[in-house]
């Protein structure tokens, strides 16, 4: 049954209490001192807005942290959470098992493209990401290949911040402070090109033929020492970087030729952001993995996964049968609380046909977003799905720093939560998003760029 996508502020608000020392809590990838002299603090939130401690709504443009696609506060979700805590709150993963991780693994593998049939549970995107470079090396371990072990990732790649994800990923700060990492790691160049790209609705046309930098990657290492290359669709963290029309396919076709495993990493726009359960299905190229997180319980409990290839989870099944086949996992892996959020998450995304609606809503979500080009200081609109990322140019010739004000802005003086990334504002609202609420966050967004230039 469709939903009428009304504004909802007149929700009851809980009674809160804003805390009066805020230093006991080393926030992440926060600007902690910042924060503190002027919190951005939340009490509540309802379908498409958060409620202040201070009583105000804002409505939210970045689907939280690019988790919540049905938006917050579903009764479906937080009820079916309730009766699972009542009814087993923990179920050892290991060894043991309970009904609903044997079900929405099921469900997952059902929404992802055929052959993609097994699914390894985690807590998040950081530990999808080493889970799946794990089995990727252990997987040509396992076929007499052992010498395979190197990983492939990309410049401006975000894939979490465990030591493989930072090892992969190709964004400087996260990598500088952490001393050597995985060895035997190398990147591709970064997918975005601003003089060729700027201001494309959409996949650029510009870029397939950077997959070709795999080739010379090869001719360095040696395809026979080189396990997995692991992308982003689309990377979001870095300030929604679209992928070039043609890319995946000619990366898709190189790892084919030198047996390489593909990775996509699908925790940002895995259950619907690009309109699809999995960007794997957009643009019609199957990986070897997918990894996901975020949108598989719409942010309401952690969990994070991978999505196997049978050939891989088929190699492992031999030996003993009384043997462990992988040694990995996680104390929670496939958590009682998750599995069930997770399996009322994937019921209301089917009933209220939310990744079909992202579809509908992309081309006028990409023309309202393309109509702030104008504002002081955008240098570059990237779309896609129902992301976006608006670059600014830098502020006093110190990069972040428009970016944070921004943030700010829109916070405290506009009613509007926004996600940044450096000088880029990234747009990635609920998919329950109405057409009057992208006019409303449209005129918000404007109106933050207005007061940072
Ligand atoms: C593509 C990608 N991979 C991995 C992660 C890490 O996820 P988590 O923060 O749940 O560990 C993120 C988080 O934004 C992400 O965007």
């Amino acid at each position: 049954m469709q939903r009428t996508f009304a504004l909802n502020i007149q929700q009851p608000r809980p009674p809160v209490a804003t805390p009066n020392d805020l230093a006991a809590y080393w926030m992440p990838f926060t600007a902690n001192r910042a924060f503190k002299r002027a919190p951005r603090m939340l009490a509540g939130a309802k379908d498409m807005h958060y409620f202040t401690t201070d009583g105000r709504s804002i409505i939210d443009a970045a689907a939280g942290m690019w988790c919540s696609n049905a938006g917050h506060g579903r009764s479906q979700i937080t009820e079916a959470i309730a009766k699972q805590a009542a009814n087993l709150d923990f179920a050892p993963p290991f060894q043991f098992g309970h009904p609903q991780a044997f079900e929405l693994a099921s469900r997952i593998a059902a929404l992802a493209p055929d052959g993609l049939d097994h699914v390894f549970f985690c807590n998040s995107g950081s530990e999808a990401v080493d889970t799946a470079l794990k089995v990727a090396i252990a997987y040509h371990a396992t076929c007499g290949n052992a010498e395979r072990t190197r990983l492939i990732g990309r410049e401006r790649g975000y894939h979490g911040v465990g030591f493989g994800g930072i090892s992969v990923g190709g964004m400087v700060n996260n990598r500088k402070l952490f001393g050597g990492m995985l060895t035997g790691v190398d990147h591709l160049p970064t997918i975005y090109v601003r003089d060729k790209q700027a201001f494309t609705k959409g996949e650029p046309e510009w870029g397939a033929h950077l997959a070709d930098e795999l080739e010379r990657i090869v001719g360095i290492h040696g395809a026979s020492t080189i396990a997995a290359v692991i992308v982003e669709p689309m990377a979001g963290s870095t300030g929604v970087l679209v992928t070039p029309k043609g890319y995946l396919e000619r990366l898709r076709a190189i790892c084919d030729k030198h047996g390489i495993l593909l990775i996509f990493d699908e925790v940002i726009t895995g259950y619907g952001r690009l309109g699809y359960a999995f960007a794997a299905e957009r643009y019609g190229v199957m990986p070897d993995m997918i990894t996901f997180a975020k949108g598989i319980t719409n942010g309401a409990v952690p969990m994070g996964g991978v999505l196997i290839r049978d050939a891989i989870h088929d190699a492992f099944m031999k030996g003993p049968e009384h043997m462990v086949e992988l040694f990995h996992g996680y104390t929670y892996s496939a958590h009682p609380l998750a599995c069930a959020a997770g399996l009322a998450t994937l019921d209301l995304y089917r009933e209220e046909g939310l990744f079909e609606r992202a579809r509908k809503l992309e081309p006028l979500f990409a023309d309202a977003v393309m109509a702030l080009k104008n504002e002081p200081n955008v240098v570059d609109i990237r779309t896609v799905g129902i992301t976006a990322g608006i670059d600014l140019a830098a502020k006093d010739n110190s990069p972040g720093l428009r970016g944070f004000e921004a943030l700010n802005s829109a916070f405290h003086h506009h009613d509007l939560m926004l996600r940044v990334a450096g000088d880029t504002l990234a747009l990635t609202p609920p998919l329950i998003v109405s057409e009057a609420q992208i006019g409303e966050i449209m005129d918000k967004v404007a109106k933050v760029i207005r007061s940072v230039a």
